[in-house]
């Protein structure tokens, strides 16, 4: 139901969208959506004004509510993949659910407001990366300084503690003061030490250190109406001490896994998870951005008063709420709704968006269209995006030196195929490309690097020769494409 993608945002290079112009934001999209312009605009506009927002004086910021979208188009134009692709260029807090999810029975309810528990989780992981990657000079060397000690422990008559950490004190020999001595030998060990432990020749060396106990735990869920995993954190809060959390053992670990852990605990104690929080909870209250998929699976109002249609208006009844601005409890603090951002995108090709309560038809004031995709789309689908069908076949097999090539008629040829068999079957899209690509190339993907011609050519004839019977026989493409 959830999709985190905090393995992108917040990477170094992950793109600011944040700071984009519209122009800029979809010229983005376009690398890997083709079409769908009015979609693309409107979410690139979307984004866009709630920096502008944010350079408003507090009292007028507080009054500009977002501009909800609704993205309606066919199965298989993009929807989902605008999101996916948003999710990777933005490093606001994002997260992508799906409405549908939220009708299963004893999800109603509060648990509604778990995709804000989820996007502020998000946020949390996002800030606390941006402070680790503040802190990461003093963890890393708070870290070696560690590993040394425990590879080599000070001798027992160790001289004031300042010593300990300056390694530059000259090494002073003085017979009137043994210690001394083995303090200076010590220091030099030390510094023979630590250049092998930088030039990675210890880390297979094994040591012993004391390692936090994870697990032990009893695990056990509760189910209330006030959400589940609010009451995981809590019972795991109540009784951490109880089943001794923070109990250590002492473990023989190498260095290398050693260093992970250390590492681990240095960060913890560098980063103030207070900040963290605060800094995240801002963040999702000023920036958020919801994505709310097959938004028209919850569409359909009460008429006969039972059935499917009574849990969907209460799947969009607790949504309203969350969408109007509200205070949502996370258990890192309360969250407001009120600005952040959804988008809310589905097929409509059974129920409408006028099937939506009227509230909820209200908080997403922007409506916009995709376009069915045709054979020309289809081309560009199979070639032009950043990681394209045909680039990742190429990929693929390019790692059994099968040189796989594209021809512009083979293309053209596949994009035929795809338009007639979804006018012939069921229209979905740009998927049919995958069903089609998939058995085009079957033969090939079997024989691999025991192919005969290691530079197949995919052209026209090549495609036709594949497909036409199949493309040609409604039943039979029913069942293959
Ligand atoms: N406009 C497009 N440009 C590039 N690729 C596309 C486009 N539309 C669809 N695709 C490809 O087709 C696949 C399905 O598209 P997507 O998941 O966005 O469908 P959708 O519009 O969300 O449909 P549904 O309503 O069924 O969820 C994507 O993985 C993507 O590779
Ligand atoms: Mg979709």
């Amino acid at each position: 139901m959830v999709f985190y993608m905090p393995e992108h945002a917040g990477e170094p290079d992950a793109l600011d969208m944040d700071h984009m112009s519209p122009k800029q934001i979809v010229a983005e999209l376009d690398r890997y959506v083709i079409g769908q312009k009015k979609a693309k605009r409107a979410v690139a506009i979307a984004l866009r004004n709630r920096m502008r927002r944010q350079r408003l004086p507090k009292d007028l910021a507080d009054e500009v509510a977002p501009k909800n979208i609704i993205m309606i188009g066919p199965t298989g134009v993009g929807k989902t993949e605008i999101a996916r692709r948003l999710a990777r260029m933005t490093s606001s807090p994002f997260i992508k659910v799906e409405a549908s999810k939220f009708t299963e029975v004893g999800y109603v309810g509060r648990d509604v407001e778990s995709m804000i528990r989820d996007l502020t989780d998000m946020a949390v992981e996002l800030v606390r990366r941006e402070k680790a990657v503040e802190v990461r000079g003093q963890v890393e060397q708070n870290t070696e300084e560690r590993l040394l000690q425990l590879l080599l422990p000070a001798p027992p008559a160790a001289a004031p503690s300042k010593a300990a950490s300056d390694s530059t004190v000259p090494p002073v020999a003085s017979d009137a003061a043994p210690a001394e001595n083995a303090r200076a030998s010590y220091l030099r060990s030390k510094e023979k030490l630590r250049d092998k432990l930088r030039r990675g020749e210890l880390e297979e060396r094994p040591l012993e250190m004391e390692v936090a106990e994870s697990g032990g735990l009893p695990s056990f869920k509760l189910w209330t109406n006030q959400g589940m995993e609010e009451m995981n954190f809590n019972m795991k809060d109540a009784l951490g001490g109880l089943f001794g959390r923070g109990a250590k053992k002492r473990s023989r670990l190498k260095v290398s896994e050693a260093r992970e852990q250390i590492l681990k605990e240095e960060e913890e104690k560098l980063i103030d998870q207070g900040q963290v929080a605060r800094i995240a909870v801002d963040r999702v209250e000023q920036s958020g951005i919801v994505f709310l998929d097959e938004i028209d699976k919850v569409a359909g109002r009460r008429e006969g008063g039972h059935g499917p249609d009574v849990s969907r208006e209460g799947v969009q009844r607790d949504l309203l709420p969350i969408v109007e601005g509200t205070l949502v409890n996370t258990k890192f603090g309360h969250v407001r709704t009120d600005h952040i951002l959804f988008i809310a995108s589905g097929a409509f090709h059974v129920s409408k968006p006028s099937d939506l309560i009227p509230e909820l038809q209200g908080r997403f004031p922007i409506r916009v269209e995709l376009d069915a995709l045709g054979k020309e789309e289809f081309v560009r689908i199979l070639s032009e995006p950043h990681a394209s069908l045909t680039k990742q076949y190429i990929a693929l097999m390019e790692t059994e030196e099968v040189r796989l090539q594209f021809t512009e008629d083979g293309l053209d040829a596949i994009a035929d195929c795809a338009v007639t068999v979804n006018e012939a079957t069921e229209n979905i899209g740009a998927r049919r490309l995958q069903t089609i690509m998939e058995r085009l190339l079957e033969d090939i993907l079997f024989e691999g690097s025991e192919l005969e011609d290691r530079n197949p050519v995919i052209d026209r004839e090549f495609v036709n020769r594949m497909l036409t019977d199949i493309v040609e026989d409604r039943d039979l493409s029913r069942y293959i494409l």
